[in-house]
């Protein structure tokens, strides 16, 4: 049965706007569709409410595009509850934006990744770097943007960074995220998933070794090979997410899984392929929500 004529209402969960957000609105609306920002700082999700529209939400398929992770991971847990289709699935974005769960899963499903320690003390976070060997990196287990890494070169630095993030004393400072350092050739792969396929990919080239995009990383066009395009969605599959930036790392034995980022950003990505990311992204969200449809008019 066809629904294609069945007009459909896409929710953005944002933070605020940035260039991607007004390029995936943008892109609905050429496609006709009404689209709505739901900013998460204005939602009241009424937990008690049993379908969405009565909560004060009435769309039928939310993408979660907010960088607020608490925020999207509640959100995405009530719009399941309420039957709302979603790009990913509260469960996906649970795990992608906890680096400690999301390496325990791609290590359970045994995807190359670095390899790494969590530790819940500064005396037990030296103890794992000693056992890593140095340079060992150090990452909060919820960030982006590759704010407040630190590669620790010797034992010294390492007591002197994990004193001082035992000193701050938040949750994220206190679970300890410690990772063999990766020397890579100055460059890491945004590979960007959607649905089932790899929409395109890019390398980030820094002098620096964080090469994220908001650190100042140039993206070049990067071809997609077999290797990434497999180990980009076997990391997707893993984690159960549909729309992702994978980033990938190049070793000595291969290329390795650094973490799957369910909001990922594409702005550098999008330089250096002509495929329209953001319109791939709103055609995926069409084709959840009609499946989604689809499912409900069969089952009535
Ligand atoms: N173990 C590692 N070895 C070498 N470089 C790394 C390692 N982990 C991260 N990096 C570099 O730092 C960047 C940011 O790391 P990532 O784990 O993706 O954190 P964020 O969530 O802040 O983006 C990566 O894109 C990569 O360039
Ligand atoms: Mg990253």
């Amino acid at each position: 049965m066809s629904l294609s004529f069945t007009p459909l209402k896409l929710g953005i969960l944002v933070s605020y706007l940035r260039q991607e957000e007004k390029l995936i609105l943008a892109a609905a609306r050429a496609r006709g569709i009404d689209v709505v920002p739901l900013f998460d700082r204005d939602l009241v999700l009424n937990l008690s409410a049993s379908t969405a529209r009565e909560s004060g939400v009435d769309i039928d398929v939310l993408l979660d595009r907010s960088v607020v992770h608490s925020r999207a991971g509640y959100t995405l847990h009530a719009m399941a509850r309420w039957g709302i289709p979603t790009l990913n699935s509260a469960a996906a974005v649970t795990i992608c934006d906890d680096k400690a769960r999301a390496s325990m899963v791609l290590e359970a499903a045994g995807i190359p990744s670095p390899r790494t320690f969590v530790a819940y003390s500064a005396n037990a976070a030296i103890e794992a770097c000693e056992a890593l060997g140095y340079p060992a990196v150090l990452k909060p287990v919820t960030g982006s943007w590759g704010r407040l890494l630190a590669k620790v070169n010797g034992p010294e630095q390492a007591r002197a960074i994990i004193a001082q993030k035992a000193e701050h004393g938040s949750f994220h400072h206190e679970i300890f995220y410690v990772q063999e350092f990766i020397e890579k050739p100055g460059r890491d792969i945004r590979a960007y998933v959607i649905g089932r396929e790899i929409v395109a990919a890019s390398y980030r080239m820094s002098e620096h070794w964080i090469t994220n995009a908001a650190k100042g990383a140039v993206s070049v066009p990067c071809e997609v090979t077999l290797e990434i395009e497999e180990l980009a969605l076997r990391a997707c599959d893993a984690v159960g997410a549909r729309l992702a930036g994978v980033d990938l790392i190049e070793t000595d034995q291969g290329l390795k899984v650094i973490e799957i980022n369910t909001g990922g950003e594409f702005k550098g990505l999008m330089t250096t392929t002509n495929r329209d990311i953001a319109g791939e992204i709103v055609e995926e969200a069409v084709r959840i929500a009609r499946e989604a449809k689809d499912v409900a008019e069969i089952a009535v």
